[in-house]
């Protein structure tokens, strides 16, 4: 069997879970100009590990306002699959301009709360404000998936989960499994950092 193997070179962090209060924390700004090069890295090679196409920075434990989605690596399946093969990118102190458009359903899932996929509706597009990696101010708008993960990312960095969005309800009957995950009694393919781990 051959294996391809990407050069690594970041460092791959335990997920922080649900029922961790940095989850819960607006983030703050990063200093304009500050090195992120390593933490970019890091983020990545997280992400990836857990084969997410999201990852923002409380993710890791840090509280501050980045953010980074990956969707080339998706498998184009089907047709109807969007195409995300250009959708690499870190956005730093990124500010929601405008969410425009009709909303629509999507079962959404979060590294943070791991095996819980529910319905989330949001608007099509966004328009948002951000810096690169090189410190240099973008204003982009993007709509359907891409914009649905900038929206999931966004909110991780507003201290928002996706569960949040869900009827009162639905919310009642995850409870348990909700805290399952705080406690780290929940089986995932990739290190967690569980709140309420004995
Ligand atoms: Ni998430």
């Amino acid at each position: 069997m051959l294996f391809l193997q990407r050069i690594s070179k970041g460092m791959v962090y335990p997920i922080v879970v649900y029922g961790d209060p940095v989850l819960r924390q607006r983030a703050k700004d990063i200093e304009p100009g500050t090195d992120v090069k390593q933490l970019i890295d890091d983020m990545y090679e997280t992400m990836h590990h857990a084969q997410g196409i999201g990852l923002a920075a409380p993710q890791i434990g840090k509280s501050v306002r980045l953010f980074v989605v990956d969707g080339t690596g998706l498998e184009k399946d089907d047709d109807e699959a969007e195409d995300l093969s250009d959708f690499k990118k870190a956005f730093l102190n990124p500010v929601m301009l405008e969410e425009l458009g009709d909303a629509w359903e999507f079962e959404e899932g979060c590294l943070s709360i791991p095996n819980i996929r529910e319905k989330v509706s949001r608007k099509d597009t966004v328009r948002i404000r951000y810096y690169d990696e090189q410190w240099n101010v973008k204003e982009e708008e993007y709509d359907g998936m891409k914009a649905r993960v900038i929206q999931h990312e966004y909110d991780h960095i507003e201290g928002k989960l996706f569960i949040d969005y869900l009827t009162p309800l639905k919310k009642r009957l995850l409870k348990g499994k909700l805290t399952d995950i705080s406690r780290g009694d929940v089986r995932t393919e990739y290190r967690i950092l569980a709140p309420l781990r004995k």
